[in-house]
C-alpha cells in the first residue's frame, strides 16, 4: 500500500500475506475450496468497445461486454468467479462492493490480493447470504477501469421467490460524459404487463450521486444499498441515488397499459407501458432518514464499545511526497490517515463529518452499517442500513455497524478519482 487510491500495486507478483485479523493474513479468510452453484469465468480485456447502444468507447469489457454479465445467485448458493486478464495492463481485481464476502475475497489490490496481471487469474467465492442488489467492479487504479466499464451487476434474490414481481436491473453508468442504462441511451424499454408489479434495482456505478424519479405512477422505495426498507410509503418524490449505491423501487404498473418512465438523471429512462413524454424532476427529495416504519436493530448503537471519527478535510501539502491540495483524514494526509482498530463482535459508531467543500460518496468495505443521524437530527424512519452514503459538504452522518467480518476493509470515497487525492482510511481487525 505505498501509493493512496484503490489499488496500483504491482500485478501479478507473488506476495507476502498481507495483515489481517489476530495476525490471520488477510488472504487466509476466505472461503475454502469446492463445488459452487453459480460458477463463471469473467475475462477482463481492454481496447475498443462497442456499447449495446451501438456507441463505441474506449475502455474495457468483461466477457466481450461492458456492463459485464450480470452475476445472479439465489440466497444461500456458493458463488464463485474466475476473473482472467487477457491484456490489461495494470493489472486487474474484481470487488463486491456492498457485499460483505470474507476479507480474502474482498478485490482490494494492494490490501487483500495483489492485481491479476496478463494471463493471471484469481477465482473468488463467496456464501451468498443476504438478498439483495449489488454490483461489483474492478478496485485497482479503479476510476479509469471503472469509468472505461469493468463493473456488473450481482443481484441475489431471495429464497423464497419474487412471486410474479418482474425483476429489472438498471445498471447506469456515463461512458465518456454520457448517460447509460445497461448500455443502452435514451428510452429503455422493459418488460411489464399492465397492472403487473415491477422491480427496477438502479446501480450506480458513476462518481456522483443520480437523481431518480418515477414519472406515471407512484413507487416504493423497497430497498437501499441491498438492505429491505421497512413500510416504505408510495411516493412521487425524487430519489437521490448515492455514487455506487443501489435503490429497488416497486411499481405497479397502471391496468390500462399506460405509461410509466424510471427516470435516471433526466438522460436516459427505463420505460414501461405506452409512451410517455419525459417527466420534469419533482422538487420534493425523499429522506431515506425519516422514510419507513422504525423497526427494532439487531444490535444497541447506544451499547457501543468503539467510537471513530471520520472527518473529511481539505488543505495544501505533500501527498506521499507530491505537492498539491489534497484531501485530508481528521487533518491528516495520506499516508498518515487513520486505521480504525476493531475487535470481533465490536459495535462501532463513527461520526463522519465533512467540511472539505465538495460532496463526498463514502463507502465502507465488508460491512453494513445503520445510518443513526444526520448533522445530528437522528433517524425516525426505517433502519436505514448502507454501505455506500453521500455526505454532503458541511454536513455529518453519524452511522454505527457490528464488527462481524475479520479483516482489513477500506473505507474510503466512492467518487474514484478521490480516493487517489488521498481519501482512503482502513478498519482493520486486531
Ligand atoms: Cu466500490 Cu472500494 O469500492
Ligand atoms: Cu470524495
Amino acid at each position: 500500500m505505498g501509493t493512496p487510491d484503490l489499488g496500483g500495486g504491482p500485478a501479478g507478483t507473488d506476495h507476502a500475506a498481507h495483515g489481517g485479523a489476530a495476525g490471520i493474513p488477510v488472504d487466509q479468510l476466505r472461503e475454502p475450496p469446492g463445488p459452487a452453484d453459480v460458477d463463471l469465468i469473467l475475462v477482463a480485456r481492454a481496447g475498443r468497445v462497442t456499447l449495446a447502444s451501438g456507441r463505441v468507447v474506449d475502455g474495457f469489457t468483461l466477457n466481450g461486454t461492458t456492463p459485464g454479465p450480470e452475476i445472479r445467485a439465489v440466497q444461500g448458493q456458493m458463488v464463485q468467479v474466475r476473473l482472467v486478464n487477457e491484456n490489461v495492463a495494470e493489472g486487474v481485481t474484481l470487488h463486491w462492493h456492498g457485499y460483505d464476502v470474507p476479507a480474502g475475497d474482498d478485490g482490494v489490490a494492494g490490501v487483500t490480493q495483489d492485481a491479476v496481471g496478463i494471463g493471471g487469474s484469481f477465482v473468488y467465492r463467496f456464501r451468498a447470504d443476504q438478498a439483495g442488489t449489488f454490483w461489483y467492479h474492478s478496485h485497482q487504479v479503479a476510476d479509469p477501469q471503472v469509468k472505461g466499464g469493468l463493473f456488473g451487476a450481482l443481484v441475489v434474490t431471495p429464497r423464497e421467490a419474487l412471486g410474479d414481481t418482474v425483476d429489472t436491473t438498471a445498471l447506469t453508468h456515463l461512458y465518456a460524459g454520457r448517460r447509460t442504462v445497461n448500455g443502452l441511451e435514451g428510452d429503455v424499454p422493459a418488460a411489464g404487463a399492465p397492472g403487473q408489479r415491477v422491480r427496477v434495482r438502479v446501480v450506480n456505478t458513476d462518481n456522483g450521486p443520480v437523481q431518480v424519479w418515477v414519472g406515471g405512477a407512484p413507487y416504493r422505495l423497497a430497498a437501499i444499498d441491498g438492505t429491505e426498507v421497512t413500510g416504505p410509503t408510495p411516493s412521487t418524490d425524487s430519489l437521490a441515488v448515492t455514487a455506487g449505491g443501489r435503490a429497488d423501487l416497486e411499481i405497479d404498473l397502471p391496468a390500462d397499459g399506460a405509461g410509466v418512465r424510471v427516470e435516471l438523471g433526466g438522460a436516459s429512462a427505463v420505460t414501461f407501458g405506452r409512451p410517455l413524454a419525459p417527466t420534469p424532476r419533482p422538487a420534493a427529495e425523499l429522506d431515506p432518514l425519516h422514510h419507513g416504519t422504525p423497526a427494532a436493530l439487531p444490535f444497541d448503537p447506544a451499547a457501543a464499545t468503539r467510537s471513530f471519527d471520520y472527518v473529511i478535510g481539505r488543505r495544501p501539502g505533500f501527498l506521499d511526497g507530491t505537492p498539491g491540495l489534497w484531501w485530508t483524514v481528521n487533518g491528516h494526509l495520506w499516508p498518515d490517515v487513520p486505521m480504525y482498530v476493531v475487535r470481533k463482535g465490536d459495535v462501532v459508531r463513527m461520526h463522519v463529518e465533512n467540511a472539505s467543500g465538495e460532496l463526498h460518496p463514502m463507502h465502507l468495505h465488508g460491512h453494513h452499517a445503520v445510518v443513526l443521524a444526520r448533522d445530528g437530527v437522528p433517524a425516525t424512519g426505517s433502519p436505514w442500513w448502507t454501505d455506500s452514503i453521500d455526505v454532503q459538504d458541511g454536513h455529518s452522518v453519524d452511522i454505527a455497524f457490528v464488527a462481524d467480518n475479520p479483516g482489513l476493509w477500506m473505507d474510503h470515497c466512492h467518487n474514484l478519482a478521490h480516493p487517489g487525492e488521498g481519501l482512503i482510511a482502513h478498519l482493520m481487525y486486531e
